[in-house]
């Protein structure tokens, strides 16, 4: 039988603390096979959406977000950490299980009115995915859809996404 991306995702116990099962996207990328099928996986689920351009979040998203970019012929801008962005930004803190931090986009990053399609590798609390709609919204672009290789149920974070589309390729549940 043919391999799924989920046979490319290794899952390594207590990393990186006791208790936390950590779903490492290393060998799904490392793989053509397997960093094509996640490609796929999450275009399937784009499917006809719309959209003018890409928001992928520092530092996994990259992977994936400059590779759907290109596939749709999109150009791709980026939601990084706190301090790595040279040019005017705007910020958004969230918070973690323990303490909070803050990520920025470029002011110039999106136009007013653009259709924008967040990406990443995984949604877990959500937090990350909606500093990012926060971001957005505030340069007065419109999500239309965030997209995930991954995302632990459990932790619900697409509740925090209210009318936003949410879609992930794989799914676990349990922490
Ligand atoms: C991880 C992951 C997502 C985020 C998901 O990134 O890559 O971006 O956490 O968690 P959340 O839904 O609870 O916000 P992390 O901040 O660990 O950094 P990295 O991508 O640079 O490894
Ligand atoms: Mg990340």
């Amino acid at each position: 039988m043919s391999k799924s991306v989920k046979d490319y995702v290794r899952s390594i116990s207590d990393f990186p603390e006791e208790g936390v099962l950590f779903r490492d996207i290393t060998p799904v990328i490392q793989d053509p096979q397997g960093f094509r099928l996640a490609l796929e996986g999450m275009q399937e689920l784009i499917g006809d959406t719309q959209f003018d351009v890409i928001v992928a979040a520092e530092s996994r998203g990259f992977l994936f977000g400059a590779p759907l970019a290109d596939r749709y012929g999109k150009g791709v801008t980026l939601l990084r950490k706190k301090g790595k962005l040279p040019w005017k930004t705007v910020s958004q803190s969230y918070e973690l299980e323990y303490g909070s931090a803050e990520v920025e986009m470029h002011e110039d990053a999106i136009l007013p009115g653009q259709k924008v399609l967040i990406v990443d590798d995984l949604i877990a609390t959500g937090g990350t995915v909606e500093a990012a709609v926060k971001l957005v919204e505030k340069l007065g672009g419109e999500v239309v859809m965030a997209v995930f290789l991954m995302e632990l149920t459990d932790l619900k974070g697409r509740e925090r996404l209210k009318g936003c589309e949410v879609k992930s390729v794989i799914k676990y549940e349990g922490k």
